[in-house]
């Protein structure tokens, strides 16, 4: 059987356990999930696109069916280069609804042959999101259990470098 694939594309600023989850179920039903880091997403990130692409390359480092592109441009046009059709994206909430049916839309008007897969992450993380986290850590909260490791690590010495705001 040929290999099936998908790209999984976002901001990721930073990745959150919510988007673990969606590469996982994405690997589920895929034989390789490409997620593509936005080079320059609209507001200024908060992580550089190379800090990004490194903390999920380090996230999934035992799994070499995912593979971290940094991309900018259209993303019919990468996912094209990728060599696949589908493009992944995460459904939390109705509110999310609006927004991703606008993109897939936009999307399969500028590529027909390229189909939007949604995927609910686990119910634990419907209310998570990167902006929430960036706002909480920079206040000083904790994000322990809403990000992977080697994000809470840089998300410590980032924030409290900057800021010096602690994060427990
Ligand atoms: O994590 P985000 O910020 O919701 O991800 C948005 C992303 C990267 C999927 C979207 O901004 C995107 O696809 N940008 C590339 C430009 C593009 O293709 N635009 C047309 C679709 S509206």
């Amino acid at each position: 059987m040929p290999e099936t694939s998908a790209v999984y594309p976002g901001s990721f600023d930073p990745i959150t356990n919510g988007h673990v989850d969606i590469i996982e179920r994405g690997l589920e039903v895929f034989d390789r999930v490409v997620v593509a880091v936005l080079k320059n997403p609209k507001k200024r990130p908060l992580f550089t696109t190379k800090e990004r692409v490194r903390m999920i390359q380090e996230i999934f480092a035992s799994k070499r069916e995912v593979e971290v592109r940094a991309f900018d441009g259209l993303l019919v046009d990468f996912a094209r280069a990728q060599g696949t059709r589908v493009v992944i994206r995460g459904l939390r909430a109705v509110s999310d609804f609006e927004y991703e049916f606008q993109m897939a839309l936009m999307n399969r008007s500028l590529a027909p042959d390229i189909e939007t897969f949604f995927m609910m992450p686990s119910v634990a993380y419907t209310f998570l999101s990167s902006n929430v986290v960036r706002e909480v850590a920079g206040l000083g909260g904790s994000v322990e259990g809403l990000v992977p490791a080697p994000v809470l690590r840089k998300l410590r010495s980032k924030i409290t470098g900057s800021k010096k705001v602690q994060i427990p």
